[in-house]
């Protein structure tokens, strides 16, 4: 109730919140914010978006059934999970590119999550060194995302950062083996990675800068490139994208153009099997959590693969259109886990109501998305810790309303269906 109280005490003197409270609005005032091709970028999805708009609609479809006279004067959001209490069962996603919204990208969002205890899951395609905003985050806690590449040895130098760094636990994500088709980018032919964004984490590595050394691959033969204006743009966006001073040195290393070339070569293996999960347990004692199940049968298979947990996701929409609802998938997989390890759910999660149905169908806890790109395009640190608040806020309230003190008292009777 803090929070609502102190928009509307503000408000006696005037002052309205500086993002939007309301997430169409805030998604609205983020696009008139960021470039065409950043804001198609974040709020894109795969073919016909049918994806994203499933997610909104399976929540939009679990209806909450309140229950009174429970004495709610008293309540707490807190969450267990892997050994640490959590604010809230709330975690800040990986998103790569996060510059497309604002200059300081995951450095802002560390310090928003850190400055309220919450998880942030520092994204392979991260803007900032994961070190960087590690120094940021204190105590805080803070996993890292892994997509895995084709140089094992570059796999294993992330994983050992991301131990060096302080992060509790490896996310891999196993849903995004390739690129999605993605017509809103397709359509400005978009892709930031090939601007030298999203980088971060090889351009500060060891053992992907070695290779800059190497000559770099070949693009495919069918591609003419041109030397054109917009590539020449292209260019200096890549020489300031990477790291270091000094324009025209960086320019003529060669290095930033060669980084890209080596990043699209390396990026990802699609002949990844469960068999190579075990390359990573031998080589991290971090908690392995996988991301993008949404089959029962996988679930079980994580569990026996000795995955310490699963994150039930669709990517937000990005990797297959007509792809089912996270939300929709969340009961089986709860079922199939059966309790053996936490599970926890991301795609379509816009308010604190959203977090309460999820939990109530089983989730520990959900990862925030979109929502908080868009607080980070218009209000940086500031924005995002406004946005994460008012998602704790609401949440706290539903539970409230809805007659429960704790989260764990959020059960499946508490929906409609
Ligand atoms: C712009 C953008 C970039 C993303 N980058 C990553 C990433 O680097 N790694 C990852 O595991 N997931 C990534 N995701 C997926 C998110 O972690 C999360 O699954 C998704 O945003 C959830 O959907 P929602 O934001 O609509 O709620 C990205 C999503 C967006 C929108």
């Amino acid at each position: 109730m803090q929070r609502q109280t102190e928009i509307y005490i503000r408000g006696v003197s005037g002052a309205r919140p500086r993002i939007p409270v309301d997430p169409r609005r805030l998604e609205e005032a983020a696009r008139e914010r960021m470039t065409p091709e950043a804001f198609a970028y974040v709020a894109g999805g795969a073919g016909s978006e049918s994806t994203i708009d499933a997610s909104r609609a399976a929540f939009y479809a679990r209806r909450i059934v309140p229950r009174v006279l429970r004495d709610v004067s008293s309540r707490s959001t807190q969450v267990e999970l892997f050994g640490r209490t959590l604010p809230a069962p709330i975690l800040v996603a990986p998103i790569g590119v996060l510059e497309l919204a604002h200059r300081d990208a995951d450095l802002a969002v560390a310090r928003a999550s850190a400055s309220l205890g919450m998880p942030m899951i520092f994204s392979n395609q991260a803007s900032v060194p994961m070190e960087t905003c590690a120094a940021a985050m204190g105590a805080s806690p803070r996993w890292f995302q892994l997509y895995w590449s084709k140089s094992d040895a570059l796999v294993e130098s992330f994983v050992h950062r991301a131990e060096a760094c302080g992060c509790d636990a490896i996310v891999l994500t196993l849903d995004t083996t390739m690129l999605g088709w993605r017509a809103r980018d397709l359509d400005l032919a978009y892709l930031p990675f090939l601007r030298g964004k999203g980088i971060a984490q090889y351009t500060s590595d060891p053992v992907f800068t070695a290779l800059l050394a190497t000559p770099p691959p070949q693009p495919a033969a069918d591609v003419k490139r041109r030397v054109t204006p917009a590539a020449l743009a292209a260019l200096v966006e890549m020489t300031r994208a990477y790291p270091g001073r000094g324009f025209v040195a960086k320019l003529r290393s060669r290095r930033p153009i060669a980084a890209v070339q080596h990043f699209v070569s390396t990026y990802s293996r699609t002949n990844l099997r469960w068999e190579d999960l075990r390359f990573l347990r031998e080589r991290t004692k971090l908690r392995i959590i996988l991301k993008g199940i949404l089959h029962p049968d996988d679930a079980r298979r994580a569990v026996a693969a000795g995955a310490d947990g699963v994150i039930v996701s669709n990517h937000g929409g990005r990797q297959i259109d007509g792809e089912i609802a996270a939300l929709d998938a969340l009961p089986a997989v709860v079922a199939s886990v059966d309790g053996r390890i936490p599970v926890l759910l991301d795609g379509g999660v816009r308010g604190g109501a959203d977090v309460f149905k999820a939990l109530a169908l089983g989730a520990r806890a959900v990862l925030i998305g979109r929502p908080y790109v868009y607080a980070l395009a218009l209000g940086g640190e500031d924005g995002v810790r406004e946005l994460l608040r008012n998602v704790i806020a609401e949440f706290d309230l539903t539970m409230g309303l809805a007659g429960v003190r704790s989260c764990a008292e959020i059960e499946a009777s508490a929906l409609s269906q």
